[in-house]
């Protein structure tokens, strides 16, 4: 294949109303931040997101963000909850108004903004500030819905208006309404890689005349009537011009295309992923009530798995930006830092751009950015472990079913096929610490079927300790069983633990055993001292010295 397949491309109408938009802009020279075309795409806008709503559309999504913090009173000294696991422009208008972003940390099945941890942090922050935070800022990561339902009660008892990002969300759909439209404020991207683009646009949905007429002024310089320019308040160039606007109408005619082109995508990624070791497609939950616009689809890929070129991983600083930039960026000084996706997914990003397919790792969380490093955060582990296996695939309107049999093919054949050996020494001390730790025998005797979320907390493991991880069909699908050295975090998929995992080394002592996802359900080590393994078919198997899990090779 020669053609690259990027992530999301911008997509016109096959019967090309964005140009005869932007015609008729030229030809009634209404070349200018306003218009007809605004008027009429904000009047789109409105009718597809519905609920009464109000939008003005403006420059960007980072300008709607701005607006409607500025809308809720957000001013210098104060403190915005924004989800962690975000693009940055969720995030930096808060600082834009002289306030604080206190991060908060994901849930596991949907990666956005965690109700629990978010009920902690306000009550935290009115402790320890005295100040009830002035905004909530839940992020629609990739399109997947939020749990707004239970957003909006905690809100509403603390009286902390929502500003909701659905920036990569327009048209996801929570219990069928349109995302943008629970909290006091929805904003909205139209840039050139989202669902719909304006080139480079966004909106901001708001409740109500007044809210919508105050925005149009903060949006407009902010002037007062008077017959010259008297400005009162510091307002913002930040209207949409009626050019790009002209595009969003035309934008306007395929959206319900594009949506069902994404979900239709994930669909794909879901069948021809099933069977294939290591990866996970995110998905939303399965309980009917979201609706994902699947913006761009995403996969775990378990930290076992090893991929072709792995080695090389980070050995030097990269010559562009991941995600475009026009190649305007800061040239680092260093190739890594201390929080990054694992070597395998940088290694599987590397190979898939050889092979013309554009894949990027997922939004590394703000707590973990410098730039926030002074910012409160109420962390749970799983946006981090999520950053360190995730990785964003191909779906805009461009990429075809072949694109996408081609992208999987290409990852699995990026896969290095392995097999690990159990040996004798390791049996005999799986076999003594079971006898000998109560809580290891508790602990290995967890049954971790893909449906029990209620998996039990592990706490720190030792060193030398046997470790079943979790198996949750949001991460890893592998059994870890390793002894050995302690060497990185490992997320146990119940979204409050994580794991210190034992990793083998390829080309250290066959010491360790993983189990290939989908293989084995659990390890269990019995009273009698013996280990053996439960299969997908709920047989025990005894495991043997020299007994090969997985594949036909060794390491
Ligand atoms: C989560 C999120 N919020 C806000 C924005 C800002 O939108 P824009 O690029 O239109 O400024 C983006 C994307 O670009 C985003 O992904």
């Amino acid at each position: 294949m020669n053609k690259r397949i990027y992530l999301c491309l911008a997509h016109m109408s096959e019967a090309g109303w964005e140009q005869k938009y932007i015609q008729e802009a030229f030809d009634t020279n209404w070349v200018v931040p306003l218009g007809p075309n605004v008027n009429a795409f904000e009047k789109d806008l409105e009718a597809f997101v519905g609920e009464n709503k109000r939008v003005v559309a403006l420059s960007s999504g980072t300008a709607a963000v701005h607006l409607a913090l500025i809308a809720c009173g957000v001013g210098p000294g104060d403190e915005v909850i924004v989800q962690s696991f975000t693009f940055c422009a969720s995030s930096h208008p808060v600082t834009y108004l002289g306030a604080t972003p206190v991060f908060v940390d994901s849930e596991p099945d949907t990666w956005n903004m965690d109700p629990d941890l978010l009920e902690e942090a306000i009550k935290d922050r009115i402790a320890k500030t005295g100040k009830t935070p002035k905004a909530i800022v839940p992020v629609a990561l990739y399109g997947m819905p939020y749990r707004i339902d239970r957003i909006m009660a905690i809100a509403d008892k603390y009286g902390i208006p929502v500003v909701e990002d659905a920036a990569e969300g327009f048209g996801s759909r929570y219990k069928g309404q349109v995302l943008g439209t629970f909290g006091k404020y929805g904003v909205l991207s139209f840039n050139g890689n989202k669902v719909i683009t304006t080139s480079g646009g966004g909106a901001l949905v708001t409740p109500d005349e007044e809210s919508w007429m105050e925005t149009m002024r903060y949006a407009t310089q902010y002037r007062e009537s008077y017959p010259y320019y008297q400005h009162e308040k510091i307002g913002y160039n930040y209207r949409m011009s009626n050019i790009c606007a002209g595009i969003g109408r035309g934008q306007m005619t395929i959206v319900n295309d594009h949506i069902a082109h994404h979900q239709h995508v994930q669909k794909l990624y879901e069948e021809l992923f099933a069977d294939v070791p290591g990866i996970t497609v995110h998905a939303q939950p399965a309980t009917g009530e979201f609706e994902s616009n699947y913006w761009l689809c995403t996969i775990m890929l378990d930290s076992s798995v090893r991929v072709q070129g792995q080695e090389n991983a980070y050995k030097a600083v990269i010559q562009g930006a991941v995600g475009g930039a026009a190649g305007v960026i800061h040239m680092a000084d260093t190739p890594t830092t201390d929080c990054q996706p694992n070597d395998n997914v940088e290694a599987m990003r590397v190979f898939l751009d050889a092979a013309g397919i554009e894949a990027r790792p997922l939004w590394k969380p703000m707590h973990k950015q410098p730039v926030y490093k002074n910012a409160p955060a109420y962390v749970n582990g799983v946006s981090e472990a999520m950053f360190k296996v995730g990785m964003c695939l191909p779906a805009g309107p461009y990429v075809t079913d072949e694109d996408v049999r081609y992208i999987v093919e290409k990852i699995k054949e990026a896969i290095v096929s392995r097999a690990l050996v159990i040996d004798n020494d390791l049996l005999d001390s799986l076999t003594k610490q079971a006898k000998a730790s109560p809580r290891l025998r508790q602990n290995l005797d967890l049954r971790n079927t893909p449906d029990d979320t209620s998996q039990r907390m592990l706490n720190a493991i030792e060193p030398g300790s046997v470790v079943p991880v979790h198996r949750h069909r949001t991460t890893s699908e592998t059994v870890a069983v390793l002894r050995g050295r302690l060497v990185e975090d490992f997320y146990d998929g119940s979204g409050h633990t994580c794991l210190k995992s034992i990793e083998l080394s390829p080309d250290g002592p066959a010491s360790a055993l993983t189990v290939p996802m989908g293989q084995w359900h659990s390890i269990r080590a019995l009273e009698s001292g013996t280990v053996t393994m439960e299969t997908k078919d709920g047989r025990y198997e005894p495991l043997g010295p020299e007994d090969i899990i997985g594949d036909d090779t060794r390491v």
